[in-house]
């Protein structure tokens, strides 16, 4: 049997694998990870199974009852081209580009009771495709890492709306490079970057980083922190993100940072970027759209409205609440601020600004839709405590 025709006997195989989960379990990546070590993939076979399965989960609805050859040839079709699928794109897409259905059979049908803004056609496109990969600047020497991105014939393109925020194509080897090794650069999504630079004026004092996680903001927040002599203490409940969180400060030498396992004493400013659905980066992981349902995010909720009420204490007379979902669900965003607000009465909205039409945002909620800036969604909240 030739290679490219052995590659397609397995993806089927990988398929009937996961398909009893494909509707149950969000961490259907592990189980890909599993079949891939159980079948001692090579890097670049790791890389096509991987696009050949995200494919597959991106375009579920169009698949999961055809039959095994139109399966291979559809998600040969939709799969990203690369120098590791190219062949296997060549060997099993078939020549015609008629769409197979409208794009609203990709998304569940509940998204329009959670969030009708990202169901119109611009949102809703950008929503579909994959994401691109945005990095963030660690360094006052952009120069350093444009050579280097250029030496490796990476391409890279600043965004004019946040500073220090490049992006990339989906699959740039970036840990690989000189730049992220030495900490000039960290992987984090614009929407990511934009939470913190809604906020009117730079954040400045002594923060706490509740629901931290491996970082991706806590590393921002510290570096934005750092000016005015700032600091984080960061937080989780987890104890392995935040073992990855030390290497990632020690690679950018960030010194205004303390990852803490228990929380005591007031902060000027609480991050709590909490546990949720994810249902704004399913263009990373598709995966989710088929696993979220009304009860999942109904559990989310409830823990979310606990973790705001019990970091909300920490919070000094004065200082700053900042709660951030990378949800698009009502339920997880806006519903459990108000239920907070009601709750907690010394809490009051404080002002935001879109990062990306600088707009005023007086009622101190921002949701921020996949098209404005190329990202993931997410959702962030501003409170004072008066
Ligand atoms: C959305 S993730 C955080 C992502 C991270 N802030 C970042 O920017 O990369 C939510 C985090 O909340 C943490 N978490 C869940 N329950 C928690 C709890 N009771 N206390 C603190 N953290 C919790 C999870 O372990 C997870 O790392």
């Amino acid at each position: 049997m030739s290679r490219i025709k052995n590659q397609g006997r397995l993806f089927l195989e990988l398929i009937d694998e996961l398909r009893p989960h494909w509707r149950k379990d969000p961490g259907l990546p592990n189980r890909l990870s599993d079949w891939l070590v159980r079948h001692r993939a090579g890097s670049r076979d790791r890389r096509l199974y991987r696009e050949l399965a995200y494919t597959a989960w991106r375009i579920l609805p169009w698949i999961e009852d055809a039959s095994p050859e139109t399966l291979v040839q559809r998600v040969a079709q939709h799969a990203n081209r690369t120098p590791d699928t190219a062949a296997f794109i060549e060997h099993f897409a078939s020549a015609t580009t008629e769409p197979i259905g409208p794009p609203e059979d990709l998304l569940p049908d509940w998204l329009s009771s959670q969030n009708s803004a990202v169901i119109v056609p611009t949102q809703r496109d950008t929503l579909l495709q994959r994401a691109p990969l945005w990095i963030r600047l660690q360094t006052d020497d952009a120069n350093a890492v444009a050579t280097e991105l250029t030496e490796l014939q990476i391409p890279f393109e600043p965004s004019a709306l946040i500073e220090g925020a490049w992006k990339l194509p989906p699959e740039s080897r970036i840990t690989q490079t000189h730049a992220f090794q030495k900490g000039l650069i960290e992987v984090q999504d614009i929407g990511s970057q934009a939470l913190l630079h809604s906020l009117p004026t730079p954040p400045t004092g002594n923060w706490l980083d509740a629901c931290a996680g491996a970082g991706g903001k806590t590393l921002q927040l510290a570096t934005l922190l750092h000016p005015s002599g700032g600091t984080v203490t960061a937080h989780d409940i987890r104890p392995k993100p935040l073992r990855e969180l030390q290497t990632r400060q020690k690679r950018a030498g960030l010194t205004n940072l303390t990852v803490s396992r228990s929380v005591a004493g007031k902060f000027g400013g609480v991050l709590v970027d909490a546990p949720c659905t994810g249902s704004g980066t399913w263009r990373r992981s598709p995966q989710l759209k088929w696993t979220t349902t009304t009860a999942r995010i109904q559990r989310a909720q409830e823990q979310q409205m606990l973790l705001l009420a019990r970091f909300s204490q920490h919070v000094e007379v004065g200082g700053l609440l900042v709660y951030a979902t990378c949800s698009l669900c009502h339920d997880e965003n806006e519903a459990v601020v108000e239920t907070f607000l009601r709750d907690h009465p010394a809490f009051r909205p404080a002002p935001l600004i879109h990062p990306a039409s600088g707009q005023n945002l007086p009622a101190g909620r921002l949701a921020l839709l996949p098209a404005e800036l190329d990202s993931d969604a997410y959702f962030v909240a501003a409170l004072h405590r008066t």
